[in-house]
């Protein structure tokens, strides 16, 4: 794997201190004048967006002290080895959205903002629930002008337009677990595409 990465983008203490600055905003603006998991407050529903978002969440909850539950959606646009997004699609089966969210404080988290539809699919399906309010916190926003278009509350690091892999992001499903989020060799890239289109 470690021979596939052309270049590290942001290491893993970079992350590692990033989310600790972001979980402590997010706590401030969800729950004012806070700082202890008794404290009185809105319980907050988290959204995590699979499957990307599964390590960016799984760190950053650990610095959040709020009363939370945990409702997972799956979106998938980028399928196998693709590059672009194909648009937006929800996966039935993998979803723990209740039928509503009324009176719910949402928190929606995902890995990327790239084109913004899978955002938009999300929020569409967070809104037909119900909930009291809803944000949204990314762990990367690429920057291109569809990008910049869509509102996100929360962003971790804003990043050039490139295609990147690890800390939860992928390519046809590998490089989820580098610790580090990176860019990958050209001709990895292209020997996976071909993998993925070959049956
Ligand atoms: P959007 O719907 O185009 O905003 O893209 C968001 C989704 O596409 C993310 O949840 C990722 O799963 C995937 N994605 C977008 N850019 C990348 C990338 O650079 N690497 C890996 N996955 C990506
Ligand atoms: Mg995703």
């Amino acid at each position: 794997m470690q021979r596939d990465i052309e270049a590290v983008l942001i290491d893993r203490h970079a992350i590692a201190r990033r989310i600790g600055e972001l979980a402590q905003t997010i706590v401030r603006d969800l729950a004012p004048g806070t700082s202890s998991a008794d404290d009185a407050h809105p319980v907050i529903t988290l959204v995590p967006v699979l499957t990307g978002s599964i390590i960016f969440v799984s760190d950053l909850i650990r610095h959040m002290p709020l009363r939370m539950q945990i409702r997972l959606i799956s979106i998938t646009s980028y399928p196998g080895a693709s590059t672009s997004s194909q648009g937006a699609k929800l996966r039935g089966g993998l979803t723990s959205l209740p039928e509503s969210l009324a009176g719910a404080h949402v928190l929606l988290i995902d890995d990327i903002l790239d084109s913004g539809k899978t955002l938009t699919l999300a929020c569409e399906e967070i809104a037909k629930r119900g909930p009291a309010s809803v944000k949204t916190c990314v762990l990367l926003r690429k920057q291109r002008p569809e990008a910049a278009k869509f509102p996100v509350d929360y962003v971790c690091f804003d990043i050039p337009d490139k295609f990147v892999v690890g800390y939860g992001l992928d390519c046809n499903d590998y490089y989820r677990n580098l610790p580090d989020i990176v860019t990958l060799r050209p001709e990895v890239l292209a020997r996976l595409a071909a993998e993925a289109a070959s049956p």
